[in-house]
């Protein structure tokens, strides 16, 4: 997969060398590229915002520096098939989710355009629009200081779902949102820490009364901590063992 980052902080994308990520670029299965926005501006001073039009707080980023930076970025696409994906992480946008990962995991190619201050011009979503699709994303209900610190979170959360970037496959599949449920809680030796004890289903041996009690706890978790996800919780989902033993 090609992933292009384009920001006015290219440095805040230095963690995407480490780790998982790190190694996956190492071992060729990502193609990430992190671009200066200033180096597309033609000013002496290398101007990237201006004052927004109909007045208010704050700046907002010019059109021209980002439409430079996303024809580069378009220009350099692996292929012609597949236009494309150009997400704009904004408090503004539709929710990430675990869902809109693998979907996004599917694509060939996906650009990140990083806003800073208020904004990017508005017709910059528009103009994009020719050559990509423009999908403006929120990480979650708050406000952050720029596209950046998103962009970690999305890469991050895309990058382990391609094949060879997760060692064991099989993490992916019982991990909190894989199946519309919060993760069950895991315990490690020893046995008895601190007066604590590990549940003593999971010292059984008894796979089926393990996973029974697993799926339980990721109800009772879901129930107590996220209470929305069992609105839309589709039971018909799980495997038959799973629902005979709800
Ligand atoms: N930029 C600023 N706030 C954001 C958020 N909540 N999600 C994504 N990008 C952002």
């Amino acid at each position: 997969m090609r992933i292009d980052v384009v920001s006015i902080f290219p440095d805040y994308l230095a963690p995407l060398e480490l780790s998982l990520i790190g190694k996956a670029r190492q071992d060729g299965i990502l193609d990430l590229r992190v671009h200066d926005l200033r180096e597309f501006t033609t000013d002496r001073h290398r101007t990237v915002d201006d004052t927004p039009y109909g007045g208010g707080a704050g700046m907002v980023m010019k059109a021209e520096p980002w439409a430079q930076a996303l024809t580069a970025v378009a220009d350099a696409a692996p292929g012609p098939e597949r236009r494309p994906v150009l997400i704009v992480p904004s408090p503004a946008g539709e929710r990430f989710t675990q869902a809109l990962a693998h979907e996004l995991a599917g694509e060939e190619h996906l650009a990140f355009a990083c806003g800073r201050y208020e904004g990017i011009d508005e017709r910059v979503l528009e103009w994009a629009a020719e050559r990509f699709d423009v999908r403006p994303v929120s990480l979650g209900d708050y406000v952050l200081n720029g596209g950046e610190v998103a962009v970690l979170a999305m890469v991050e959360a895309v990058g382990r779902l391609l094949p060879g970037v997760v060692g064991n496959p099989e993490s992916l599949v019982e991990e909190s949102h894989s199946d519309g449920l919060l993760e069950y809680p895991v315990y490690t030796k020893p046995a008895q820490w601190r007066d604590r004890e590990v549940p003593a289903v999971l010292l059984s041996g008894n796979h089926g009364k393990i996973a029974q009690w697993r799926r339980h706890e990721q109800f009772r978790r879901t129930a107590l901590r996220r209470p929305d996800l069992l609105e839309s919780f589709d039971a018909g989902s799980l495997p038959r063992a799973d629902r005979n033993a709800l």
